[in-house]
């Protein structure tokens, strides 16, 4: 199976896509870790389908296994479970050999990676991604941290792994609303950078709804790739790396009021449909366009909208996101379908109106 490079300024790692977790043990010894004590951080539903398998694959190379785990959700990605887990730490005596594995969807490997960051002013950082979101997008590139206050990913850091693992066939325990969530972010790459990838997508949706191995392995693959070549390019998110943002302004607004009732991918969809409408109002980007977005979306049960949400609350919240700078909002925007970029030259009028074209 495939391997993809990540090259950031200090740190080269790859990304393993391998079936199954036989080949994690060599993925270890050519990665460079060298720490033989290990703390899984997992989340408590990945604990009980894959504990035992993760603790066999590793065995083989780690003298000492540990396993964290916390109560599954976006809900616990906070300062307090971080506390937890660096307390379990420290009882358990981890060391700076020591390493540290985020094992699960992103708010397990988001942080795992966090609490890599600064325990000790940080230790090794290793991912598994579990959930296809996960996958293709949150366990490559570094970004870790945890909700602070009501406002999403506000404390964190950028800190590379030493590797991403990706077992494919941890897919077929996936439930079904995670799947199409992480369908979102597959198709946000398609709308930013390809809109061949886009296409293909168009074209084998029947088979990546029906989770046909060698299509989620290719689509996981092409993804990686992109993400791979984004984050090698601007690591700290100077420049390009906000693309992947595409979706993420308005989006990240409606998961925090909405309570995170609804689920991260979910309100990507939801973002990016509303990012799409300023194209279509500001004439880059065709009706046409757009109405197929909202149908591929919906094709993967991906909500296009959502209700009980008031414009204003949503306009003002986005205003906490990390995306501000000089109370300017950064927004990724496209021309059509494959050609993302990032501008602040946005009017309040086109931003209410993309809000409530989502609002119902
Ligand atoms: P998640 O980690 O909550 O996982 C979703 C659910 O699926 C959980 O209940 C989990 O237990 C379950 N699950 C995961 N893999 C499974 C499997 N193989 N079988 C059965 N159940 C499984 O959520 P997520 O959607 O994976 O990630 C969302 C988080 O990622 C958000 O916090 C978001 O902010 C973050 N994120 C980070 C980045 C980044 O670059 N760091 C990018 C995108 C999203
Ligand atoms: N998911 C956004 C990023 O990694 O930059």
């Amino acid at each position: 199976m495939k391997s993809v490079t990540v090259k950031t300024e200090f740190k080269e790692y790859d990304i393993d896509l391998r079936k199954g977790f036989s080949n994690l043990s060599d993925t270890i010894k050519k990665s460079g870790v060298k720490g033989k004590k290990i703390c899984v951080i997992t989340d408590s539903n990945i604990e009980k389908i894959y504990g035992e398998m993760i603790k066999i694959a590793i065995s083989d190379y780690f003298d000492e296994v540990y396993i964290k785990s916390f109560t599954a959700g976006e809900k616990s990605k906070n300062l307090e479970t971080v506390s937890d887990m660096y307390k379990f730490l420290l009882d358990n005596h981890f060391d700076r050999k020591s390493v540290i594995a985020g094992f699960g969807g992103g708010v397990a490997g988001d942080m795992a990676g966090f609490v890599a960051s600064t325990y000790m002013r940080g230790i090794d950082f290793v991912q598994i991604p579990t959930s296809l979101l996960a996958q293709v997008d949150s366990s490559v590139g570094g970004k870790v941290g945890v909700d602070f206050c009501g406002t999403k990913n506000i404390v964190g850091a950028f800190y590379q792994p030493s590797f991403v693992y990706i077992n494919t066939e941890t897919l077929d325990t996936l439930p079904e609303r995670e799947f199409s969530a992480g369908m979102a972010e597959v198709i946000k790459y398609g709308i930013i950078l390809s809109d061949d990838f886009y296409n293909f997508i168009w074209d084998n949706k029947e088979k990546i709804k029906e989770r046909d191995k060698d299509i989620m392995s290719e689509i996981i693959a092409k993804c990686c790739e992109y993400k791979a070549y984004v984050v090698s390019n601007d690591e700290k998110e100077q420049g390009m790396r906000a693309i992947l943002n595409y979706g993420h302004t308005i989006g990240h607004a409606i998961e925090t009021l909405k309570e995170f009732q609804l689920i991260h991918g979910e309100c990507v969809g939801i973002g990016m449909v509303s990012a799409m409408k300023i194209g279509v109002d500001r004439g880059e980007v065709s009706q046409k366009d757009l109405d197929k977005l909202k149908e591929l979306l919906s094709y993967f049960d991906i909500p296009v909208s959502t209700d009980g949400l008031n414009i204003d609350d949503v306009y003002n919240q986005m205003f906490l996101d990390k995306k501000v700078s000089d109370s300017k909002i950064n927004f990724v925007l496209t021309k059509g379908i494959g050609k993302a970029y990032v501008t602040s030259d946005i009017s309040k009028d086109e931003i209410i109106n993309a809000i409530s074209y989502v609002l119902k």
